[in-house]
């Protein structure tokens, strides 16, 4: 399928501020009444977030690579079937947290699967849907460790923890991961750094964000 919208994700190790900048230019996009549809991966449809309950339970710290892999491609073959490609067949700018870039940093940098293996599958559950711009905030995984844990604590929600229990080495695996995903494609990614402040991450983010949106879709606001 070819986008008519226009697709973009966020992507980064744990703790970066991704959701937070994620937030922020939906809500951006709203005000200039741009049609965006904001979701997340593992998640973004009922059948799905029930898979991500699975996927990041901490309780479940038993589940097996491959399983944990798997779990993933369904959970995103039925949100790229259900939310993500209606959205952009009908012109939307969808803004994911997450997407098929996760699985190449979390599942074979992080965890050692074969990466043909992984591309197989991403290539299965996109279903033809590949990102437009995928924007990478970068940040020092002890760091952004440390923020994420910080942020669980206070939570009240379930505890989705299962990553943040791994060793720093996966997280430093993980982030090279995602920096040799973006010199791959430089064209698609932007790398931001997540160490400056939250105003000026996301203006940068939005000066580069709308150069990049097609003028058909720029034209309604
Ligand atoms: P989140 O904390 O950004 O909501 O992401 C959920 C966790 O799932 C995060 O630790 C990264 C992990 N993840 C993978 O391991 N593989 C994937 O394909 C995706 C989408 C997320």
């Amino acid at each position: 399928m070819i986008n008519v919208g226009y697709f973009i994700t966020f992507e980064g190790v744990e703790g970066c501020g991704k959701t937070t900048q994620i937030k922020l230019l939906s809500k951006s996009f709203s005000t200039l009444g741009l049609g965006t549809v904001l979701t997340r991966e593992p998640g973004g449809c009922p059948i799905a977030d029930k898979i991500r309950a699975i996927l990041l339970d901490a309780d479940n710290r038993a589940l097996s690579p491959l399983a944990e892999l798997m779990l993933y491609a369904a959970a995103r073959a039925q949100h790229v079937t259900e939310v993500i490609s209606p959205a952009l067949e009908a012109g939307k700018i969808v803004l994911c947290d997450r997407f098929c870039d996760a699985t190449i940093a979390y599942q074979s940098f992080g965890r050692g699967i074969d990466r043909g293996v992984i591309d197989n599958l991403n290539i299965q559950a996109c279903q033809g849907i590949t990102p437009d711009l995928t924007i990478l905030v970068d940040c020092d995984p002890q760091l952004g460790l440390e923020r994420a844990r910080r942020r669980i604590e206070a939570s009240s929600g379930p505890r989705e923890e299962r990553f943040e229990l791994e060793a720093l080495a996966f997280h430093k695996r993980v982030r090279a991961g995602y920096l040799q995903l973006a010199a791959d494609e430089p064209d698609r990614f932007l790398i931001i750094d997540g160490t400056d402040s939250i105003e000026n991450i996301f203006a940068t983010i939005s000066e580069q964000v709308v150069t990049r949106i097609p003028e058909a879709l720029r034209a309604v606001c």
